[in-house]
């Protein structure tokens, strides 16, 4: 999604706003702009295609210039990708950038056209800017609180208007941002990697709210009440180098290595002495109690943690639990009640369609809890209970150590549930946690096999197609390898339960399709090992990912990636690293970009 930069404060701003939208490349993007402010106007510079080519842009300008700016990484929704479709958009009085997606912005375009607007790109954007352009009448926040009457949709503006020059009006009504102040200056972005090299102490934006960025500091109005508010001051609790590649070719490598650190971040301070304690999360019990179903509403990666999350409370607390697709659910018109959990799974905690999945579940009377990587994300913030994952930064735009932090989030929810339901002694949840603690453990083995996992990786380098199969937990385990590989080596893969691919698609499966079977759950393994030969018999190329004991089974496959055995429960975490570094490795040998995968954003903050 769009990235946002903006700034107004001592020094210039030209370098601020283009580094700012270099560390939001991550996000995804198609082309980038920024308008600088001085005494002499407002100028905007701006391309389609990477943030260097801004960069040469800029550099070569005459008069790049200015101590106030706004910047822009734009993900295409309306329009193609072209300078003049890149934000900034000026209309008249009006310099604008946007993030998020208007729904209205024809119907607006027409009824401007009858006052002689005429857009020159093809965004609903510089609509956004026409209107509030057309509704100016000297004061910003007004003209604002009008505009945010008639535009419906998702949006994020900051604005600089022409008659108050070093000066920056923001106006959230749902996409994320974020704030702060220092003594250069006051800054504003759609996500904090942006500005971390300024202060790690920050703000988030409130939904429906004004920010007015002066020389002089930093305001926050709520946009009907016009009150003025004492911003709720967050810090981060990572490092600058945690969002840097740290040595590593790709963000992508380097999170994949983080597993074992952002695991036990997550997992060591909710376990102790052999129990599960919520309570610095401020989860109280009484949330669990009274469950009698859960469902998980999430998108992509995070549904995939869902599925896993799906075997293991059923398996072990007996209440039927549905994983959803956040952007069905939104519309399926659930049954829910105050017996329901709802788990929302977002590393991004912006995933529009989860946002509004937890706001429908939270509207019906069900109880909601919400796994989130980012801190003070709308998610977090608007769910009953969250429960933080601490994996750090996640850059690289196909998931990974959120991933298995979220996996390991429902582990911890599981343990809750069995505790308050009596379901385990206190010696069977002490096993629990050490079977918990050694599987996280068994990560750092399989990151040792990178190179091996390299060599498996060559062999399928060229294919169109790979198929994954699972059968049980696993089914979720290789749902998430072949997303892992399909977004970012563009191979055609697809995951399937195992016994399903006789009834259909193994007509697909021809001489040297790659299957990559995953195997860690024992009372299956036989059957998926008979689904295994099948396709081995029609001269598939299978490679095992497994931690278990593959003798009798040799002739059943090509390769075999073997995994630590940990008990059936928590096969996920070894299978999860050995499943990411097959497809990081494919990916660099297909010379793609590993981090930023065409088409695709890291957080998918509109419809
Ligand atoms: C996974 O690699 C992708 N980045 C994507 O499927 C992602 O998991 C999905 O968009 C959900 O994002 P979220 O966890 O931030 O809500």
């Amino acid at each position: 999604m769009c990235g946002i930069i903006g700034f107004t404060g001592q020094t210039e701003a030209a370098n601020i706003l283009v580094e700012g939208l270099q560390q939001l490349e991550y996000r995804g993007y198609d082309s980038a702009g920024i308008a600088l402010n001085d005494e002499n106007g407002t100028k905007v510079i701006k391309t389609a295609g990477k943030v260097a080519m801004l960069r040469e842009k800029v550099d070569q300008a005459s008069d790049a210039s200015g101590t106030c700016g706004i910047g822009h990484t734009r993900w295409a929704t309306h329009g193609g990708v072209t300078t003049a479709n890149a934000h900034p958009h000026v209309s008249n009085n009006i310099t604008l950038i946007h993030n998020g997606i208007i729904e209205n912005y024809k119907e607006i375009a027409a009824s401007l056209a009858v006052k002689g607007y005429k857009a020159i790109s093809e965004t609903d954007t510089e609509v956004a800017a026409m209107l509030i352009d057309s509704l100016y009448s000297g004061d910003p926040f007004e003209t604002m609180k009008e505009a945010n009457k008639i535009l419906e949709g998702a949006y994020g503006f900051c604005i600089m208007f022409k008659d108050h020059p070093g000066e920056i009006y923001c106006m959230r009504n749902s996409s994320p941002l974020v704030a702060t102040v220092t003594e250069d200056g006051a800054y504003i972005a759609s996500d904090m990697v942006a500005l971390l090299q300024y202060s790690k102490d920050y703000f988030v934006v409130p939904e429906d709210h004004i920010v007015v960025m002066k020389k002089s500091g930093i305001e926050l109005f709520d946009i009907e009440t016009k009150e003025k508010e004492t911003p709720k001051m967050l810090h981060v609790d990572w490092d600058t180098t945690a969002a840097q590649k740290g040595g590593y070719d790709y963000f992508m490598q380097k999170e994949i290595y983080d597993q074992p650190e952002a695991l036990t971040n997550t997992v060591a301070p909710r376990l102790h002495n052999g129990h599960v304690d919520f309570s610095a999360d401020g989860i109280s019990d009484e949330l669990f109690q009274g469950v009698n179903r859960v469902i998980v509403c999430a998108c992509g990666t995070a549904m995939h943690a869902g599925l896993v999350g799906r075997n293991i409370i059923e398996a072990m607390i007996r209440i039927p639990v549905t994983v959803e697709l956040a952007s069905e659910f939104r519309y399926m018109n659930p049954i829910l009640d105050e017996h329901t959990l709802v788990v929302i799974v977002s590393q991004s905690g912006e995933t529009a369609d989860s946002l509004a999945a937890l706001r429908l579940a939270n509207e019906r009377g069900a109880k909601t809890l919400s796994i989130v990587n980012v801190k003070g994300s709308s998610i977090a913030r608007e769910s009953d209970h969250v429960l933080y994952t601490h994996a750090g930064p996640e850059i690289a735009v196909a998931s990974t150590k959120a991933f298995s932090v979220q996996c390991a989030g429902f582990y911890l929810i599981t343990l809750k549930l069995a505790e308050i339901k009596g379901l385990m002694t206190d010696e069977e949840q002490a096993d629990f946690c050490e079977q918990f603690e050694k599987a996280i453990g068994t990560v750092e083995e399989v990151l040792k096999q990178d190179d091996y996992i390299k060599t498996i990786s060559e062999k399928i380098k060229d294919t169109f197609s790979a198929f994954y199969l699972g059968r049980g937990l696993d089914f979720g385990l290789a749902s998430e390898g072949s997303l892992k590989l399909k977004e970012i080596s563009y191979v055609n893969s697809e995951a399937y339960n195992a016994g399903e691919l006789k009834h259909g698609t193994i007509s697909l499966v021809t001489e040297g399709v790659p299957i990559i079977a995953v195997a860690t759950q024992s009372s299956v393994l036989p059957k998926l090992m008979a689904n295994v030969e099948e396709t081995k018999a029609r001269g598939a190329h299978v490679i095992m990912v497994t931690d278990k004991d593959m003798t009798g089974y040799e002739g059943a496959f090509d390769d075999l990636i073997q995994v630590p055995e940990v008990d059936d429960r928590f096969g996920t975490f070894g299978v999860t690293a050995a499943l990411q570094i097959l497809a990081y490795h494919v990916t660099v040998f297909r010379g793609y970009d590993v981090d930023q995968p065409r088409n695709l954003a890291k957080s998918v903050t509109v419809e």
